[in-house]
C-alpha cells in the first residue's frame, strides 16, 4: 500500500518547500561524476511533482541553485545550466498536462541567455495551470531577496508612492520574489545537512523543517509522502500554548 493513502486528506500542508541536496554526494557513492548525480536528481524532481500533484500539495517551491552555487567550479556550473535547458524543455508538455503552473524566483538576470530564455519560454506555456505551481528557486538566497525588498520600498518611500507607518509585515511580503504565495508549511532538506543555506529565511519563519538523510536522487514519491504525514503528527502552536490548539479545534 504506498503511504499515499495514509496522509490525511483535511491537513495537507498548502505549501512545501524543498533544498534538494546530496547530488554530489549520491553521484560518488555510485562512483559517477557530480554531473550524473544532478541528471539522476532531475528525475526526482519529477516524480516529487506528481507525487505532490496526487497528494493535492497547492504550492511547491524548490531550491535549483543558490546564489552561493555562483561559487562553484565553472565546468559545474555549466552543465548545470546546460542541464536546465534540456529538463526544462523536455517537461514542459507534461508539467501542461499535470496542470502546474511554474513560477521562477531568484535572480534570472545572472543566468546565461539560453537558461533564462528556457525558463521564461516555460513559464508563459505553463501559465494556465491550477493544480500546483511549482516555484524554481533559481539564483536565488533570501539575503539578496529580502535586501532587493528593501531597496524596491525605499525608492517608492523616496517617490511618496508609500509611507513609512504604511510598512508592515504584510507589505513588506508583498515587496519579496514570493509575494501571493502563502509561507511554507513544511520545509524539507534531502542529504543529511541541517542548515537552511540561505532558503526562504523570511517566509520559513514558522514552517516546520524536516530533515532527511537520503540524497536527493533518491529521494522519490514515498519519501515526500512520508515527510507529509510526518508533519501531520506536529502540533503548529504558533506562541500558543496546547490548550488554546485543542479547544480552537
Ligand atoms: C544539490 O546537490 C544540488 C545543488 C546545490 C545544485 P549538491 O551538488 O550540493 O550535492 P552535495 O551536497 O555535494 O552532495
Ligand atoms: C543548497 O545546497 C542550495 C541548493 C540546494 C540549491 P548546497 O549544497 O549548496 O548548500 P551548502 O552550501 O552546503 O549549505
Ligand atoms: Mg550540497
Amino acid at each position: 500500500m504506498s503511504l499515499l493513502e495514509k496522509i490525511d486528506k483535511t491537513s495537507v500542508p498548502k505549501h512545501i518547500a524543498i533544498i534538494m541536496d546530496g547530488n554530489g554526494r549520491w553521484a560518488k557513492a555510485h562512483g559517477l561524476g557530480r554531473a550524473e548525480g544532478h541528471k539522476e536528481g532531475v528525475i526526482s524532481v519529477r516524480k516529487v511533482v506528481e507525487a505532490a500533484v496526487k497528494a493535492n500539495v497547492k504550492f511547491l517551491t524548490i531550491y535549483v541553485f543558490s546564489t552561493e552555487n555562483w561559487k562553484r567550479p565553472e565546468e559545474e556550473i555549466n552543465a548545470l545550466m546546460e542541464l536546465m535547458v534540456y529538463a526544462v524543455t523536455k517537461e514542459t508538455p507534461d508539467l501542461i498536462e499535470n496542470q502546474v503552473k511554474v513560477k521562477n524566483i531568484g535572480d534570472i538576470t545572472r543566468l546565461p541567455e539560453k537558461t533564462k530564455k528556457a525558463l521564461e519560454e516555460c513559464e508563459v506555456k505553463t501559465s494556465k495551470g491550477n493544480k500546483l505551481t511549482l516555484i524554481l528557486a533559481l539564483s536565488y538566497s533570501s539575503r539578496w531577496e529580502i535586501v532587493e525588498a528593501a531597496k524596491k520600498l525605499i525608492r517608492e518611500v523616496g517617490e511618496g508612492k508609500i509611507k513609512e507607518e504604511e510598512i508592515d509585515e504584510s507589505l513588506f511580503s508583498d515587496y519579496l520574489s514570493t509575494k501571493g504565495i502563502p509561507d511554507p508549511d513544511l520545509v524539507i532538506r534531502t542529504g543529511g545537512e541541517q542548515r537552511m543555506s540561505n532558503f526562504l529565511l523570511w517566509q520559513s519563519a514558522y514552517a516546520e523543517l524536516y530533515f532527511t538523510d537520503t540524497f536527493w536522487p533518491a529521494f522519490r514519491e514515498e519519501d515526500l509522502y512520508a515527510a507529509i504525514i510526518d508533519y501531520q503528527h506536529r502540533e503548529r502552536r504558533f506562541g500558543k500554548i496546547s490548550e488554546q490548539i485543542e479547544s480552537a479545534k
